[in-house]
């Protein structure tokens, strides 16, 4: 038995973890600490977003998200993203889960749903086609669904960007440029998948504090895989 690969792995499988919102729900912030927590917990962890993750993905990112890259025909937006979403899976997403490790992504294809299908009206049936296309049966193990009012959410995003604003990222800015009644839309998205499947969505109020939401995630992961994160000492970034 190598002494290279963690014990962690060897007892279980890789799990597919999501984090999913509207924007300014402070979920980056808390993918970064649970990856933290599964790392100090031993499990190998792969921390990555969408669109991005890999290079070519990451490409699309800048094409799609640049405030001056102008609008899309939804179905082209869509088309994009799963084109981003397959480069992602089969070159990080399936390779990393086949190793036993754990991966946690900032987004993945309820962001499609909501944005493209609730945010900008394309067909839901359109998007769960593109889905099987290109991910086939592979869904997330767990997804955290992040929900804040869109005025609060858009006003904390601002500050992030403003923070950003001489970095590429500071101008990633297309979707939250489309306005408080979009994001509105967003939100009932989210809400609506959330309750369509109770199994794997966890809804989080991100309206609470960052340190409560870090334990809510926490407590979450150690329920549903009998591991023990919850009660690793936090750490703040
Ligand atoms: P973020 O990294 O700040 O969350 O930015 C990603 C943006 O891209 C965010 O506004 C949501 C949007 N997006 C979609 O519209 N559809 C998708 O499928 C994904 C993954 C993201």
């Amino acid at each position: 038995m190598p002494d290279s690969i963690p014990a962690a792995q060897l007892l279980r499988p890789g799990v597919f973890i999501t984090f999913e919102g509207g924007d300014g729900t402070g979920k980056s912030t808390q993918v970064r600490r649970l990856v933290d927590r599964l790392t100090r917990a031993g499990i190998v962890t792969v921390p990555t977003r969408e669109p991005g993750g890999t290079r070519q993905a990451e490409r699309i990112r800048h094409l799609l998200l640049q405030r001056d890259s102008g609008s899309f025909d939804p179905l082209s937006e869509a088309l994009l993203l799963f084109a981003a979403r397959r480069e992602h899976l089969v070159s990080l997403i399936e390779p990393a889960l086949a190793r036993g490790e754990w991966v946690v992504s900032d987004r993945f294809a309820d962001s499609t749903r909501a944005f493209q299908g609730y945010g900008m009206g394309l067909d839901g049936a359109v998007i769960e086609q593109l889905y099987r296309l290109v991910a086939g049966s592979r869904v997330p193990d767990l997804t955290f669904i992040f929900d804040i009012d869109p005025e609060v959410g858009l006003a904390r995003s601002g500050k992030q960007k403003a923070a950003r604003a001489d970095t590429e990222e500071g101008t990633e800015d297309r979707y939250e440029l489309m306005g408080v009644s979009f994001q509105q839309r967003l939100r009932e998205g989210f809400l609506a998948i959330a309750k369509a499947e109770p199994q794997r969505c966890v809804l989080i109020d991100a309206s609470l504090p960052i340190d409560a939401v870090e334990q809510l995630v926490a407590a979450e992961i150690d329920k549903r895989f009998g591991v023990a994160v919850a009660s690793i000492e936090q750490v703040t970034a």
